[in-house]
């Protein structure tokens, strides 16, 4: 849908002759560096040029009307200022309600109601932050509708993240509202979670292309098992606390979790820890490889990344496996994982440009026959971050 339409639709839907302003904050999609972001590891993102629309206009009263395009069977919701608590039946509003609760929380002055139309392009559920995007947008809103002047992207992103953390109930990291937040075109993000620290990398693949492959599976206890990986690897830096003088996981190297893993309660919690551990060392590794060229070791680290992650931290899926381990055996894919949070969502694969077409056909043809479905393939395009149109 382009811009004029989305203008359009937001008069029809709110039967108004007011010109709304228009935001955009992008969804990403995690190179490398998974799980590692509430472990004070490194992640390393980038913003794609998928993502959610936000057209408002403000109105004189307190009262907030929400519509998605997304969502056209929930009709117009309708809320207020003076109704911020969180409530089972908000569904996809908890976002934007979410980030408007985080914002006054926070000290913000928010005091005008407002007639928010809302349309995203990233598939939902896909693992590529259709959420975080809607976060970061509404956050770019407010900073620009309320003349938040001194509100920097960054603090926009981790109040995205508190506003997930804390009013929807998904304990997530930094990772997703950061890339949304600060991305930029043709870069990825190498971000140190346990400082903020980062740096853009520029994504150079030659002959190659990033290529996501949806499995189309959405996990309905994504947010639980989540959180539950969360606990174990807390339970296990805990353990270590007792020996080793850490504030995180992501001060461990690979041999100083040899040294003192049995100290951990139990062998789940030593396979989560060791994923953390190992995980956050590929990540520095792989951005090494890539300023280096050397896309070989760079594919090869994606792959190590997806054993770990289905093994050690048993987050993928038999529908992710057939992917990755089709993509793995096609000659012209140097490397293929899981990304994003796991338990279905996409794969991302470094694959030759000009064999994109037989490796979408490899894939299809596997998936099919083990699934009878096709998955969807989206060739990456590396987008800025969240901006005002
Ligand atoms: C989800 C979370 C992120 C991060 C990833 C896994 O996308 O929102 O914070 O933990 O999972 O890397």
């Amino acid at each position: 849908m382009n811009q004029q339409q989305m203008i359009e639709n937001f008069a029809a839907v709110f039967k108004t002759q007011q010109t709304p302003d228009i935001f955009f904050a992008p969804g990403r999609v995690n190179l490398i560096g998974e799980h590692t972001d509430y472990n004070g590891g490194h992640v390393f993102p980038c913003a794609l040029s998928l993502g959610t629309y936000g057209l408002v206009a403000l109105r004189d009263d307190r009262q907030l009307r929400f519509y998605s395009e997304n969502f056209p069977e929930a009709g117009i919701t309708v809320s207020s200022l003076d109704e911020l608590e969180p409530r089972k039946d908000y569904r996809w509003i908890s976002y934007p309600m979410g980030v408007i609760w985080a914002f006054i929380k926070h000290g913000y002055t928010i005091d005008r109601g407002m007639d928010l139309y809302i349309y995203g392009n990233i598939p939902n559920g896909s693992g590529l932050s259709s959420s975080a995007s809607l976060e970061v947008m509404m956050g770019t809103l407010l900073k620009n509708c309320f003349h938040l002047d001194s509100l920097t992207m960054e603090k926009i992103a981790l109040l995205g993240q508190y506003a997930e953390n804390h009013y929807c109930g998904m304990n997530c990291g930094i990772m997703d509202q950061f890339a949304s937040a600060m991305g930029k075109r043709e870069h990825a993000i190498f971000l140190d979670t346990n400082t903020l620290d980062f740096r853009l990398v520029p994504v150079k693949l030659g002959n190659y292309k990033l290529v996501i492959t949806n499995s189309l599976v959405k996990h309905s206890l994504v947010s639980s098992a989540y959180n539950q990986r969360r606990r174990e690897c807390e339970d296990g830096l805990l353990a270590l606390q007792k020996v080793l003088d850490i504030s995180s996981l992501g001060e461990l190297t690979n041999e100083q979790f040899e040294t003192n893993k049995f100290l951990l309660p139990d062998e789940i919690i030593r396979k989560r820890v060791r994923h953390a551990v190992s995980e956050n060392i590929r990540t520095m590794d792989a951005v090494e490889a890539l300023m280096q060229n050397n896309l070989i070791a760079f594919g090869e680290l994606m792959n190590e990344s997806h054993c770990s992650l289905r093994d050690d931290y048993e987050v993928s899926c038999p529908e992710i496996d057939t992917l990755v381990d089709a993509a793995w055996n096609c000659p012209f894919v140097l490397g293929s994982r899981i990304t994003g949070g796991g338990f279905g969502g996409c794969t991302i694969s470094l694959v030759e440009s000009d064999k994109i077409d037989a490796f979408c056909k490899e894939l299809s043809q596997s998936y099919e026959s083990a699934y009878q479905k096709k998955p969807e393939f989206y060739v990456a395009d590396i987008g800025d971050g969240a901006h005002a149109l």
